[in-house]
C-alpha cells in the first residue's frame, strides 16, 4: 500500500521541517495545523504553512484537532507524526485549558479516529519536560514533571500508550530535548537572546545561568523523527537529545561572539517550572533511529544567527 503520512502541527517550528524533508524524500503528506496564536504570532505559522502548500506531495489542511470532523480526512492514512501541541512553560501556568485541550483532548480525538485507518506507525512527540527539573539519563529515569506543560505531555504519552495496549495503535513516543536552529520558536531562549543581542538591546537571563541543556539541532531531530516512521518499535520511548551539555551562560558567550556586540544582561528569577539540568541519554535513538549530532552548539547557533539576520 502507498504510504500517506499525516503530520500534525505542520506549521510549527519542527513540524514544518518534518514536512519539508518528507516532501524532499518523495512522500505523500497531509500537513495539518490550526495556526493557533497565544504563544507566538500565528502569522509566522501562516507563512510557513503557505510555503509548504507549494511543495511536491503536500496537501495542507487548516483545522483544529479539538473540533474538526476527523472523518473528513482520507481513511487511508498509514503513518502519523503528532507534533501538534501547545509547547512552552509560562503560558501553561495561566492557561491550563489551552494546554490540556490541545495536548490531551486533541490527541484523544486523533487516536480515536485513527482506529479505523490502516495505521503502520503513530509517532507521538513528547518532551524532556516529562522528567522534571533534572532530566538526566535514559528513558527509565523518573517521570516527575514540574510544569503544567510537562504534566499534559506526560498524560498524552499515557493516553497514546493506552490506545497501543487496548486497540493496538502502533504508538512510539519521542521525547525531544531543547530543539534549536533556523526556524526556532520566538518564545524560546536562544532566539530571544539572538534577536535582542543583534539589536543591541538588553537580554533577560532568568536564573543563575548555570542551568544546562543537551540541545538538539533541528535537522538531527527531524531525521530521527522521520526514521521513527519505519524503525521505532511500538510501545517504546526514545530520548531525542544532543550529547553536548552546555550552560545557558556558555550559550550566551557564544551568541555574544557570533553577534559581535557586547551583551547587556539583566538578571531575573528563574522561570516557574524551568528545568535545572537536561542531559538526555539517547543511546536507544542513536542505535535504532540513527540519531546523530551533526553540529556543535557553536555551529548550530551560528546557523540560527544567520537565519535570523536573513529575516531583517
Ligand atoms: N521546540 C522544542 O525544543 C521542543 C522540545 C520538546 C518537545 N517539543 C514538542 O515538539 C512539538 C512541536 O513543537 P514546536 O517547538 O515545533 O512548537 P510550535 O508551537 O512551533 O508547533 C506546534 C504546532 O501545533 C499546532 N497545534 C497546537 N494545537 C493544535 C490543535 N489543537 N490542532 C491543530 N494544530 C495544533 C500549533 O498551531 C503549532 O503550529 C510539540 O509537541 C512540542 O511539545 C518541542
Amino acid at each position: 500500500m502507498k504510504s500517506l503520512i499525516l503530520v500534525t502541527g505542520a506549521a510549527g517550528f519542527i513540524g514544518s521541517v518534518v514536512v519539508e524533508e518528507l516532501s524532499r524524500r518523495g512522500k505523500t503528506i497531509l500537513a495539518l495545523d490550526a495556526l493557533l496564536g497565544g504563544l507566538y504570532p500565528s502569522e509566522e505559522k501562516r507563512n510557513r504553512f503557505s510555503a509548504l502548500a507549494s511543495l511536491p506531495g503536500v496537501t495542507t489542511i487548516e483545522s483544529d484537532l479539538r473540533t474538526m470532523d476527523l472523518s473528513e480526512l482520507p481513511g487511508t492514512v498509514t503513518h502519523i507524526i503528532n507534533e501538534a501541541a501547545m509547547p512552552g512553560l509560562s503560558l501553561s501556568w495561566s492557561d491550563f485549558d489551552l494546554y490540556s485541550s490541545c495536548n490531551i483532548s486533541g490527541l484523544s480525538r486523533l487516536l480515536e479516529a485513527s482506529r479505523s485507518w490502516p495505521l503502520e506507525k503513530f509517532v507521538q512527540i513528547s518532551t524532556s519536560s516529562v522528567y522534571g527539573s533534572h532530566a538526566v539519563g535514559d528513558e527509565t529515569q523518573s517521570l516527575l514533571p514540574v510544569s503544567p506543560y510537562g504534566v499534559t505531555k506526560l498524560a498524552a504519552e499515557n493516553l497514546a500508550f493506552a490506545y497501543w495496549r487496548e486497540s493496538g495503535i502502533p504508538v512510539s513516543v519521542l521525547r525531544y530535548f531543547s530543539v534549536y536552529g533556523p526556524g526556532q520558536r520566538p518564545d524560546m531562549a536562544y532566539r530571544k537572546f539572538i534577536t535582542l543581542a543583534d539589536r543591541g538591546l538588553p537580554v533577560t537571563l532568568l536564573g543563575s545561568g548555570k542551568q544546562s541543556r543537551t540541545n538538539t539541532f533541528i535537522t538531527d531531530c527531524v531525521a530521527a523523527t522521520i526514521a521513527a516512521l519505519e524503525l521505532a518499535t511500538p510501545g517504546e520511548v526514545y530520548n531525542i537529545s544532543g550529547s553536548e551539555q552546555r550552560t545557558i551562560s556558555e550559550a550566551l558567550e557564544i551568541i555574544e561572539d557570533l553577534v559581535g556586540k557586547p551583551l547587556k544582561i539583566e538578571r531575573k528569577d528563574s522561570a516557574r517550572g524551568d528545568q535545572f539540568e537536561t542531559r538526555g541519554d539517547s543511546t536507544r535513538a542513536r542505535s535504532t533511529l540513527g540519531l546523530t549530532d551533526s553540529v556543535t552548539l557553536e555551529t548550530g547557533l551560528e546557523r540560527e544567527v544567520q537565519w535570523l539576520q536573513s529575516l531583517r
